[in-house]
């Protein structure tokens, strides 16, 4: 991959200078979906598959741009000057914000750059191939300016990029998988104060089998939003009388003693789900270091179910993967994964299961929705790296 990107940087932006190249995985989310605004626990990984990128330093302030991803838009240019979102701008709005956020952090770019990109995660999938850009565009600034930044500082840098830069409110899990991640194991984090383990995964005959729905977003951002608002709502209520920080820190058992304590049905319905989400996120630790991969897998089924029915940011595009996985033999668990509203499933599929799991599900999604998935049998890799 270096090689390609090396020529095609070569042929975009010239020859010559000091071009390096980088790597930052994309990711996938096990179990603790929505809980990450919620001070709750998450169960992402890295994957092997994300972003990789060329760059080199100016001596102007001039940015240029380039996608292999959006060869259409040709060379895009902007400068260390202009850095403000711009909807005509498109993706350069995600390098560009962490460009914006090193700033606001303190951190003065003194040199402009060409930066190249290449990403193998699908698109708006839901495998956060956003916050993967955010990070490999640290990665780069950290590596060419000598900026003195941890991992864990480029997730927190690039998920200010994305809610202060690009106006969406998420939480830390993408940032924090991908700047964290690490082969072979799926990052257990608790959002609500960033003290995390790192647990093998090793799933002894099955596979991880991602399914992209191919639906595209284009709402979701706002819905997310929506959602999140209404959690903090939700809150606000509880906090009327209960001393909590957070939906994270109850029990079931506390929820359902004082839930009528929020004043409308859907926002106890998403309350609900970000403390049982959390709950089924804690219980499915517990059961993959008790090797209990079953268990780990009704967890996951759960958990879809929750996003369905109380938080309702599924539809049918996810529930047609999932409801189709669930009938075949061999499927440990299977839910959506990532914010929803289209996007991507994964699920834990013994290997003996994985091409029926593919064809069968592929032919009822299509039959049923009118386009094709695609599926994506992935391995767990590293977090960013300088190739
Ligand atoms: C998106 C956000 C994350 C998280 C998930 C839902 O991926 O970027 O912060 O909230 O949705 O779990």
């Amino acid at each position: 991959m270096k090689e390609q990107i090396l020529k095609e940087f070569k042929q975009q932006f010239g020859d010559g200078g000091d071009i390096r190249c980088y790597f930052a995985p994309g990711r996938v989310n096990m179990i603790g979906e929505h809980t990450d605004y919620n001070g709750g626990h998450v169960f992402p990984c890295a994957l092997t598959i994300g972003t990789y990128a060329a760059a080199r330093k100016r001596k102007d302030r001039l940015l240029r741009f380039y996608s292999m991803n959006f060869e259409k838009l040709g060379v895009l240019n902007s400068s260390l000057d202009e850095l403000k979102p711009d909807d005509a701008a498109g993706w350069t709005n995600y390098p560009k914000g962490v460009m914006w956020a090193f700033e606001e952090k303190g951190m003065n770019i003194p040199n402009g750059m060409d930066i190249l990109l290449f990403g193998n995660i699908p698109n708006g999938s839901g495998l956060s191939s956003s916050a993967s850009v955010e990070v490999v565009t640290g990665a780069i600034l950290r590596d060419l300016f000598g900026f003195d930044v941890s991992n864990q500082d480029l997730a927190l840098i690039g998920q200010f990029s994305e809610n202060k830069f690009n106006g969406v409110n998420c939480g830390i899990m993408d940032q924090f998988a991908i700047a964290m991640g690490k082969a072979g194991h799926a990052i257990f984090l608790d959002t609500a104060n960033l003290s995390f383990e790192y647990a093998p995964i090793s799933l002894d005959g099955a596979k991880i089998v991602i399914s992209c729905s191919n639906k595209k977003r284009g709402l979701g951002d706002s819905k997310y939003n929506e959602r999140r608002s209404e959690c903090e709502t939700a809150l606000a209520e509880l906090k009327e009388k209960l001393s909590i920080n957070s939906l994270g820190e109850l029990t079931e058992e506390e929820f359902e003693a004082n839930k009528n304590l929020i004043k409308d049905e859907t926002r106890i319905r998403r309350a609900r789900h970000a403390v049982t989400e959390n709950q089924r996120t804690i219980q499915a630790v517990a059961a993959l270091k008790a090797n209990d991969l079953a268990l780990f897998g009704k967890l996951m089924n759960a958990s879809h179910v929750s996003l369905r029915d109380d938080y309702e940011v599924t539809g049918i595009e996810l529930d047609t993967l999932v409801e189709e996985a669930w009938k075949i033999d061999g499927v440990i668990g299977s839910r959506m994964t990532g914010a929803g509203f289209g996007g991507c499933t994964v699920s834990i599929v013994k290997d003996e299961a994985v091409d029926t799991f593919i064809r069968q599900v592929g032919e009822a999604y299509e039959k049923k929705i009118g386009y094709k998935a695609d599926f994506y049998v992935v391995e767990i890799g590293n977090g960013p790296e300088k190739l």
